[in-house]
């Protein structure tokens, strides 16, 4: 079965043609990055204005790149949850119209649950048995939860961030070094040359029991180290630092940045292996998934985890940590085997309930 995927819930104008949910043929993902850049995040009327522009070129190329046509698509596959809602509505709209006009199936996909989906794909031989019962990680932008997970679909939510999610303190951490957004590559980058024991930033721990996460105290930690305490400025007006990035050497703003990543993804490894002590049935596989699964520590780290608790851990390509259409159309396939699909009455939504009880 061959599935068109759509993905634009952020700032990724994405589409993807996989095949069996399995095998990748084409992945484009056109970034919005630089149209962002001055704001230091994302604006949500840029992103849908720069999503409509883009997307029926992205879907030109996908289908181009994987060498075939329309004509070829079994479904549409397409994030239509979470994301910010102007965003996801160009991506479901265009996948209404051409599930229309092919009359093929159409697939609502939550895009968190699919970025558990992406260490999964280009993989032929994995099966439910050898990859389930799994745990799950998703470290994005804009999410930070673990899962259970008994099959691709069949998940529950056990720990969040209650704050920050870890790629936005990332950002923020990058902004308040002066580093271009969204800065999360390039803070990892820069922590290979400092000493990740210059600064005793926190790792959140939260009770002794807790599965969630928060980030936002790791955030201030960095700006007080930065930019000194508000309100000491000789004269300043309250709220003033006493200094900023542009103050401090470059293997000083590599300290903070090794510190930073250090404490960040030791929160991460912290709560894994608590619920690794948690699980009742043993888990084979640690699916993973998200921006920041592409972080360098955290990979080597993850690996380490998996040694350790004799744990295979299902690393995403680097091509499938960011937002990516192929993870979508590989976890809409899964519905699609059991008979399951939506109709053209498929509608977007700002938040994701995947893996809550209901
Ligand atoms: O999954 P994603 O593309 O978008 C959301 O669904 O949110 O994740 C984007 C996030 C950004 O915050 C970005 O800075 C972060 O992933 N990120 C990284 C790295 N690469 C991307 N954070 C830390 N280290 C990286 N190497
Ligand atoms: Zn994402």
């Amino acid at each position: 079965m061959r599935i068109l995927g759509i993905e634009s819930s952020c700032d990724e104008t994405a589409a993807a043609i996989v095949d069996d949910g399995r095998a990748v043929r084409s992945n484009v993902i056109a970034s919005q990055h630089d149209l962002h850049a001055e704001y230091a995040g994302v604006v949500p009327e840029i992103a849908s204005r720069a999503h409509a522009e883009r997307i029926s070129a992205v879907i030109d190329r996908a289908l181009r790149e994987a060498g075939c046509t329309l004509s070829d698509i079994d479904a549409v596959a397409v994030g239509n949850r979470p994301g910010l809602i102007g965003a996801l509505l160009v991506g479901v709209s265009a996948a209404k119209a051409l599930a229309w006009s092919l009359d093929t199936p159409i697939v609502g996909v939550d895009h968190v649950v699919a970025h558990l989906y992406a260490g999964l794909l280009d993989d032929p031989d994995w099966t439910m048995d050898s990859v389930f019962p799994a745990i799950g990680l998703v470290v994005s932008g804009g999410h930070t939860a673990m899962y259970e997970l008994d099959a691709p679909l069949v998940i529950r939510r056990v720990g969040a961030t209650l704050d920050d999610a870890i790629g936005e303190a990332y950002d923020k951490a990058a902004t308040i070094l002066n580093l271009a957004h969204p800065g999360g590559p390039k803070l990892d980058r820069l922590a290979q040359t400092g000493d990740e024991r210059a600064h005793d930033f926190p790792i959140s721990r939260l009770a002794p029991d807790s599965l969630d996460f928060s980030f936002s105290g790791l955030k201030t930690s960095a700006l007080y180290t930065v930019r000194g305490n508000p309100g000491k400025q000789l004269g300043g007006a309250p709220g003033a630092f006493e200094r900023d990035a542009s103050d401090l050497t470059e293997q000083q703003v590599a300290d903070v940045a090794a510190s930073f990543q250090r404490a960040a993804v030791s929160a991460v490894i912290l709560k894994l292996e608590r619920l690794l002590e948690r699980c009742d049935v043993k888990p084979r596989t640690l699916l993973v998934g998200g921006g920041v699964s592409a972080n360098s520590r955290l990979r080597a780290e993850l690996i380490a985890l998996g040694e350790r608790n004799n744990l295979s851990v299902r690393l995403p390509r680097m091509a499938y940590c960011l937002d990516n259409a192929a993870m979508l159309a590989g976890l809409a396939h899964q519905r699609l085997i059991t008979g399951d699909a939506d109709d053209l009455a498929l509608t977007a939504s700002p938040s994701s309930t995947a893996g809550l009880a209901t």
